[in-house]
């Protein structure tokens, strides 16, 4: 605040007043009983009520009636990536998640209605393991987890995808996906992602954790899959599941004209006992025939070509440290 000159005596006088205002009144300020409060302010299941439940669901289950194309959190099963304390949840609540439909609610909001809001959002799941707000890392345990966002360049001499994918498995692998035209980038081993800056509005870079131990035609692989006369199919994402041990990723096969060729369903793992192979299994539904071309830096079990029908085919990747 800038005040002239001449007022410097009157500010001196206003802060006096302050001073005293503040120090009278404190002893004075009956404090208000219990009943009281709940009458005037809106309750934290209140809130919530009204400024989630569409999405997240009544009972926190993140099955709301609003159809997204992504689901909402489940508070249930407590998996906050962003951490799970009073301060992260209501910091992710504050300013919503770029880039998904979770809102920003800074301005609709007090501080203390948030505050209220989130207690009740930490209720649905009583005996979360407090995670500081700074490991914002995600932490698989006994599902698969999907991220999306940007991802930065895996090696110097690489592209930055701003529409990425990572699926993460509770056996430590996780898969790099670009998926602007569904493409497996890199296998890594070991922890798995951590946002950085999401509360940036130009997108939520990921930053994946573990080392990779593939990086399939050395990172920038180009389409896998052809039409029977070479034209290039774009691979066309259109869900994930995490609901057995290992995340699948599906999506349809389609040329310039937006013919639909086939529908692919993949799901990768280390193959078992010793973790130095990691196979990609397809499963395509070919409703026009079409050609599967290996990435140079794989083996595939069976025929490249594809008549109509129910296909298995599985992409063989050896694995080892990638510096
Ligand atoms: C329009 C739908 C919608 C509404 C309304 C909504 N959310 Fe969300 N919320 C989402 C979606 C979708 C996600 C998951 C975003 C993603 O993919 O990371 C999410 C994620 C979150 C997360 C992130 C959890 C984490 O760390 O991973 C929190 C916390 C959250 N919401 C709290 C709230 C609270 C509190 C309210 C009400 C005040 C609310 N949301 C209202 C859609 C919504």
């Amino acid at each position: 605040m800038v005040y002239p000159k001449h007022s410097m005596k009157y500010q001196s006088i206003l802060i006096l007043c302050f001073a005293c205002i503040l120090g009278c009144s404190e002893p004075q300020e009956p404090t208000p009983p219990q009943t009281e409060e709940i009458v005037t302010e809106q309750s934290g299941v209140y809130l919530y009520m009204m400024y989630c439940a569409s999405c997240h669901g009544a009972d926190g289950s993140g099955k709301g009636l609003v159809e997204l194309d992504r689901p909402a959190r489940s508070f249930v099963d407590g998996g906050f990536s962003f951490g799970n304390t009073l301060e992260a949840i209501a910091k992710t609540t504050r300013s919503g998640i770029p880039g998904t439909p979770m809102p920003p609610f800074a301005e609709l909001l007090t501080d203390a209605e948030i505050t209220r809001v989130v207690q009740h959002v930490r209720n649905f799941a009583p005996t979360l393991k407090e995670v500081l707000p700074t490991e914002t890392e995600m932490v698989i345990q006994d599902r698969p987890a999907v991220a999306r966002g940007m991802i930065p360049p895996i090696q110097d001499s690489l592209q930055l995808h701003p529409r990425g994918l990572l699926v993460g498995n509770p056996d430590g692998f996780s898969y790099e996906y670009r998926v602007d035209d569904v493409r497996l980038l890199a296998i890594r081993q070991g922890k798995f992602v951590e946002r950085t800056d999401w509360t940036d509005r130009g997108g939520s870079p990921l930053k994946p954790l573990g080392h990779v131990v593939v990086l399939v035609e050395n990172g920038n692989p180009s389409g896998m899959f052809q039409s029977m006369n070479g034209e290039p199919l774009r691979a066309k994402l259109k869900s994930t599941n995490v609901l057995t041990s290992f995340g699948t990723v599906k999506y349809d096969l389609i040329d310039q004209d937006g013919n639909i060729f086939a529908t692919v369903s993949e799901t990768c793992r280390p193959t078992t006992g010793v973790r130095a192979l990691v196979e990609q299994h397809l499963s395509v539904h070919a409703q026009i025939p079409l050609i599967i071309s290996v990435p140079s830096s794989a083996t595939m079990d069976d025929a490249t070509t594809l008549q109509i029908g129910s296909h298995e085919r599985i992409i063989i990747h050896a694995a080892r440290e990638v510096h």
